[in-house]
């Protein structure tokens, strides 16, 4: 077996980035822009970047218009504070907040299709917790191309990417980071197509591997989205940040659990039970369908367990209704083209005319890797390792706390991409790093373990199994009871797993491998989200315990946690960056540890 596993080329070059979605290739056109020349090498999993999970945003992006007569940035800062659940740090909250629109022009300047008004300006559209006057009102702060934003993202940021001359290695993967001493100098990667391991060295390496999503059975993500990034950082002896902070979309499309936007919301459609009851008046006032993410997706939880659901004899899925039949034809042709053509193409419903199912779907990790406030990951909460950065969804610096705002993911991509980008320039005068010895070690013992097993269980039936497991234990609603036995039952997965044998144990396009690699990685992170949710004995943001509802001081941090073997899960703290509040500037006290009311 051992004849196989050797490393068949080195690549030299300035900065490697893994995974090539929006905040990754944001993140490469910055460099570009900064260094024209630079050598990046941008490694995607998936067959072509425009595959990655970016491109099916839809929504907008969340941005302050400087010319907008009513808006403020600080109104967006204390949203976004209000809406983290008082867990984001303000730091970042300040610096993301503060470049939205410098980020928007960038779009545009470099060829985005922003959707514009009939007058020519950007349009915009209100998002879930966006208001203006602190909580008086709802915000129109959202820019967006039509009901695909993140295509328009993907277009640009690839294309800028491509012009400066990035090289792609599509279809492959990163098992293991490289370091020297203390410093990262690149990574070893599994080309699926040739079946050979490389590995690339450079002076800056990134990570930008998006979310993990696919831990859960019903979900919003697409099926690359394994935690890949978070599971690489384990082994390599680093932390993890808040995994248990997971964000459940309220309306996926029942059936396949795909987005369905909060677009839908926005312009108008409203939630009903099976009596047609709008129920939203009853659990947020005042913002009703556009609460919080986390408020909704519990409400629509609790309209189904109290018996107010409908249940679809299809799927035995039960769920609630969007109505959209109310809305203008221009709205639906105009504004929700893409979505509103979801429910024809996947259930075969006409939001015209007919109500359209929904339910909560996971959509979003707020935690991940932690990073500063220039997307340089850290070691712990008080030093960094150099040489390494992670940006987009599978990083967090930490600026959606416990709860995102809708829209504020794409803002956060981009701006991050960007400032990571800038700081990335300042490794580029290192010395080119030599190979380490040990290179490959770690791959090659993780797949000949792979490989040589015997048993006969199935592996996509364990996947399966976790995804459920992790859906019913860890999802919207949590208790001390439920999450302890996803984690015994974990372990059980994972012994299962270890022992399963491969289909084929061909190197050469072996999917079987991928999957079991991925297996891997999924199998880690749902450990780590089980254990942090386990040991954050209260409620904050969409980390809901039944057996403790309130939000509570002493858990006023963010969880590290750290795991290098599989089930052995140590835990540490970060705090919660609260410089607004520290400051003591105009409207300080709106950034304290407030109520949390909609
Ligand atoms: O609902 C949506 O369109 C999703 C937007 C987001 O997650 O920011």
């Amino acid at each position: 077996m051992s004849g196989i596993f050797s490393i068949s080329s080195t690549i030299k070059c300035d900065v490697l980035i893994i995974g090539a979605g929006g905040a990754g290739l944001r993140c490469a056109a910055e460099i570009l822009e900064k260094r024209p020349g630079t050598d990046i090498v941008a490694v995607t999993k998936v067959a072509n970047p425009q595959k990655s999970h970016t491109q099916t945003a839809q929504g907008g992006m969340a941005a302050v218009d400087p010319k907008d007569p009513v808006d403020k940035p600080v109104y967006h800062m204390f949203d976004t504070w209000k809406g983290s659940d008082c867990s984001a740090d303000q730091n970042v909250i300040k610096k993301i907040v503060e470049s939205g629109w410098e980020q928007t022009v960038w779009m545009e300047n470099h060829g985005m299709h922003l959707s514009r008004d009939e007058n020519g300006r950007v349009s915009k559209r209100t998002f879930g917790g966006h208001t203006l006057g602190f909580g008086e009102t709802s915000a129109f702060r959202c820019v967006f191309e039509a009901d695909r934003t993140g295509k328009g993202i993907m277009d640009n940021v690839w294309g800028e990417a491509l012009k400066g001359g990035t090289s792609f290695i599509n279809q492959a993967i990163a098992t293991e980071l490289l370091f020297t001493g203390d410093r990262c100098t690149g990574a070893v990667i599994f080309r699926e197509k040739e079946g050979e391991f490389v590995v690339v060295l450079a002076k800056a390496t990134v990570l930008a591997t998006g979310g993990d999503g696919q831990i859960f059975k019903v979900t919003t993500n697409c099926r690359q989205n394994t935690g890949d990034g978070l599971a690489i950082i384990l082994q390599s002896g680093l932390p993890v940040m808040d995994p248990e902070a997971v964000q459940f979309h309220p309306t996926g499309i029942v059936g396949p659990g795909i987005l369905a936007s909060e677009t839908l919301r926005s312009v108008g459609g409203i939630l009903r039970n099976k009596g047609l009851e709008p129920f939203m008046e009853r659990y947020a006032p005042k913002m009703k369908e556009l609460a919080p993410r986390d408020l909704v997706a519990r409400a629509i939880e609790t309209e189904v367990r109290e018996g107010r659901g409908i249940l679809n004899p299809d799927h035995n899925i039960e769920h609630v209704w969007i109505d959209l039949r109310h809305l203008s034809d221009y709205i639906h042709e105009v504004q929700i083209p893409e979505v509103s053509s979801f429910f024809k193409k996947f259930i075969n419903l006409d939001p015209k005319k007919d109500l359209c199912p929904v339910r909560p779907s996971n959509h979003y990790q707020m935690g991940g890797i932690p990073t500063n406030e220039f997307g340089e990951i850290q070691k712990n909460s008080e030093s960094l390792i150099s040489g390494l950065f992670a940006v987009g969804e599978c990083a967090s610096a930490s600026f959606h706390g416990f709860n995102r705002l809708g829209t504020n993911s794409l803002l956060e991509l981009v701006t991050m991409g960007k400032v990571t980008g800038e700081k990335v320039v300042n490794c580029l005068d290192a010395e080119q790093p030599g190979r380490p010895k040990n290179a490959g070690e770690k791959t090659f013992s993780l797949f000949s373990g792979f490989m040589k097993q015997r048993g006969r269980d199935n592996l996509g039936q364990i996947r399966e199994e976790m995804r459920i497991l992790m859906t019913e234990k860890v999802g919207v609603f949590r208790t001390e009871e439920g999450i302890s036995q996803a984690l015994e039952t974990l372990k059980e997965l994972k012994e299962r797993a270890d022992k399963a044998a491969l289909s084929s144990n061909s190197l050469i396009m072996n999917q079987d491998l991928i999957q079991r690699w991925e297996l891997n990685n999924l199998l880690v992170v749902s450990m780590v989200t089980a254990q942090g949710a386990l040991n954050r004995r209260e409620s904050r943001g969409g980390h809901f315990r039944e057996d403790f509802p309130e939000r509570k001081d002493q858990f006023n941090h963010h969880t590290l946690a750290y795991m290098t073997e599989f089930g052995d899960v140590k835990l540490g703290e970060r705090p919660i960056d609260m410089s607004i509040y520290e400051e003591k500037g105009e409207h300080y006290e709106k950034f304290g540890m407030i109520e949390r009311k909609y």
